[in-house]
């Protein structure tokens, strides 16, 4: 990179975390974002090409001369934009299409942990559904509860944790009934226990474990309704200790980056590691190729400088620098459309009241049609806020809430109580 500028970075996405990721990156780097959002334009420079035109987004690092790209979404990780980055001879931070299997296929991804030793829950893999019915009723006469899983990639709607062996035949059929994504199913030991997010950053070898934080995936208080893409994080999260996070690193991070390498794989990115604290200590239920949402939107409300260049080391195979990281307690509330993760509509109009510093609306799924901010998308606008303790920043995040208004705007109210 030529000396005389700042580091130029393209975001690739558009969602809450790109603008978490574009606002953050904004403080230490010059910023393009394609496609982005009306949000992401306040703090970068949004480029109208969508996340799956490779040939575009290629065109567009070669004339602007970008030094970093970061890759925020699965899909176009899954489908190679990483491995055309580097081909092309750029820095990106985000794994080749090989590495992005562990999200992009859950029975790759159950294999690989086999492979790697990290505990996670005990499995099988079917294509066939009434093979899948007869091993179900075996599991639940035995009296061990499943979790039934599409192994491709089901936008959020391809885990049905099944109660009874009944919601476990249904969930067969309806996870079937997906096409392509429910082609092959898993089926795998219901855990017990609490859920935490670990995103750790990678050059493949060093690790760099960014805070802790938690997600709330179901659409309704009390973890009540179907499964979301998440409607709220916070972090720290106090029960989680550094102990815990050591162990999760020594078992479930480090052990799979170890076994991608043996497989000639450098996984230079985010891992994103969802985990169930069980009476048997941190077992992994997945692993993501990339950050949260709306985990990242807590996170990064958290560190302090370092975070660009950390990424840029991560993506050139450099040791990681060290990353500032601060004290205060983040809590993010997501603003969903009625319906969501159902059918919803779009276009809805949106008022927001201006809030003070230390409060953050990153902009999820929003556009701007003649100069005025609509809804465009499930998740529509994610409030986050920071403060010296949980409880504050809780109800900070809540008194902002109130000054956003959409038609049918829903949004849980029990995040971080
Ligand atoms: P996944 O996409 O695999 O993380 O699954 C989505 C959600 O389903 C997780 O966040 C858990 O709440 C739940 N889940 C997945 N696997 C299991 C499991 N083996 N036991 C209990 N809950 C699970
Ligand atoms: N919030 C969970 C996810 O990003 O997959």
């Amino acid at each position: 990179m030529p000396n005389y500028r700042r580091m130029r970075i393209l975001v690739v996405g558009s969602g809450g975390r790109e603008h978490a990721l574009c606002w953050k990156l904004a403080q230490e780097a010059e910023v393009i974002c394609a496609p982005g959002n009306a949000g992401i334009a306040e703090v970068a420079d949004t480029v109208n090409i969508p996340t799956n035109n490779f040939h575009s987004l290629l065109n567009l690092i070669k004339e602007r001369e970008v030094d970093l790209v970061v890759v925020g979404p699965e899909d176009p990780l899954v489908t190679g934009l990483a491995d055309a980055i580097r081909e092309a001879g750029v820095l990106c931070f985000g794994p080749g299409q090989a590495a992005a299997q562990l999200e992009g296929s859950k029975a790759f991804c159950k294999a690989m942990m086999q492979r790697a030793g990290v505990p996670t829950a005990d499995y099988r893999v079917f294509i066939d559904a009434d093979a899948a019915k007869s091993y179900a009723s075996t599991k639940y006469a035995e009296g061990t509860k499943l979790a039934i899983k599409a192994s491709g990639n089901a936008l959020g709607k391809g885990v049905i944790v099944a109660e009874s062996l009944q919601e476990a035949e249904e969930g067969i059929d309806t996870l079937k009934a997906l096409g392509e994504a429910g082609k092959t199913l898993v089926l795998e030991e219901k855990l017990e226990g609490k859920e935490f997010s670990l995103l750790t950053i990678t050059n493949g070898l060093d690790i760099f474990s960014l805070p802790v934080a938690q997600d709330y995936k179901r659409i309704f208080d009390g973890d009540q309704g179907p499964n979301t893409g998440g409607m709220g994080t916070f972090s720290p999260v106090e029960w989680v200790t550094p102990e815990i996070v050591a162990q999760t690193e020594r078992e479930t991070v480090l052990p799979i980056l170890k076994t991608l390498r043996e497989d000639g794989i450098e996984y230079r990115g985010v891992l994103f590691s969802g985990l169930m604290q069980t009476s048997s200590g941190p077992k992994c239920l997945e692993y993501n190729v990339r950050f949260g949402d709306p985990e990242t939107q807590s996170v990064l409300s958290r560190l302090g400088r370092g975070f660009a260049d950390a990424l840029r080391a991560c993506a050139a195979g450099e040791p990681i620098p060290e990353i500032e990281l601060y004290e205060h307690a983040a809590v993010t509330v997501v603003a969903a459309s009625a319906g969501y993760p159902g059918e919803y509509e779009k276009g809805k109009l949106i008022a927001i009241e201006p809030t003070e510093e230390s409060v953050h609306i990153f902009h999820a799924g929003t556009k701007l049609n003649n100069g005025q901010l609509e809804s465009n998308g499930g998740r529509v606008l994610a409030v986050t806020a920071t403060a010296p303790t949980q409880q504050e920043a809780r109800t900070k995040a809540y008194e902002a809430l109130k000054q956003i208004h959409f038609d049918g705007m829903q949004a849980r109210s029990d995040i971080g109580a």
